[in-house]
């Protein structure tokens, strides 16, 4: 396949649903913690190439508040995975100046899980280059819920402003670009307030086989799109010009 152009201006935020682990390792008759091993690799990858073209903010999707429903198998198997890729990748996303952030609901990890998580996060909270986001335990429906529980907890009035200000990804602007992996078209539960003006993209690769070219793609697709935000083509190009 020939590699596409990387395009001008990145998006500042890119959000990714890392999905098709499980297909990947099937296909080639692995058990499915082999297809979530090679997720890791993959992710690795995703994060260097996002730095190097100026990717300000990078949220992938590890583990929703749904996929507790799976085989108690490949849930602890999964957790084992993040716990050993933690203390594996840190030092390394330390020094390349990568600030890791830990996004969902925390209470149904495990203590020694939870203490490695924030770790991990002090550890590299004084970098600037690029934010990555892991969503963990991580749910669209529960950060909205949340966000709404704390302000009325407060006595805060529920506005979108208030609201935004309350979600688990406060501290970074809303994703320009959301990528889907592994042929779903579907939003399963992600950032259902924050993807409101996102552009979407759907790739067919699996996770483990999305690669550098295949991120090239997606950019220059995401370059390609007009972004209007409810106004005129005509209003856009008029401003751009400007
Ligand atoms: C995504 O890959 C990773 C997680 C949800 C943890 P899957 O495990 O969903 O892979 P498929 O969709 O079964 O191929
Ligand atoms: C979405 O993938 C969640 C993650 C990638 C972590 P799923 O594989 O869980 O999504 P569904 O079940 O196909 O919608
Ligand atoms: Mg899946």
């Amino acid at each position: 396949m020939a590699k596409a152009p990387a395009p001008s201006a990145p998006p500042r935020h890119v959000a990714i649903v890392m999905d098709g682990n499980g297909r990947w390792a099937k296909r080639r008759f692995m058990p499915r913690i082999a297809g979530h091993r090679q997720g890791v690799e993959s992710l690795r990858r995703c994060i260097r190439a996002c730095a190097e073209r100026g990717v300000q903010v990078l949220t992938v999707f590890a583990f929703s508040s749904e996929n507790w429903s799976r085989p108690e198998e490949e849930v602890s198997g999964l957790m084992d995975l993040l716990g050993k890729a933690l203390a594996r990748e840190v030092p390394e996303l330390r020094q390349s100046g990568i600030r890791l952030q830990f996004v969902g609901d925390r209470a149904a990890l495990s203590e020694r899980l939870r203490r490695d998580l924030a770790q991990a996060e002090g550890q590299t909270a004084d970098n600037t280059r690029m934010v990555l986001n892991v969503c963990l335990n991580y749910g669209g429906r529960w950060d909205i819920a949340q966000a709404a529980a704390r302000l009325a907890a407060a006595g805060e009035p529920i506005t979108e402003a208030s609201l935004s200000g309350a979600m688990a990804l406060a501290h970074v602007p809303d994703p320009d670009l959301l990528i889907r992996t592994g042929g779903e078209r579907r939003i399963s539960n992600f950032l259902l307030w924050q993807c409101a003006y996102s552009e979407l993209v759907f790739s067919d690769r699996l996770w483990p086989d999305f690669d550098e070219a295949a991120l090239d793609e997606a950019l220059a697709d995401f370059a390609a799109r007009e972004r209007r935000f409810g106004q005129t083509s005509e209003q856009v190009v008029r401003a751009a010009a400007h």
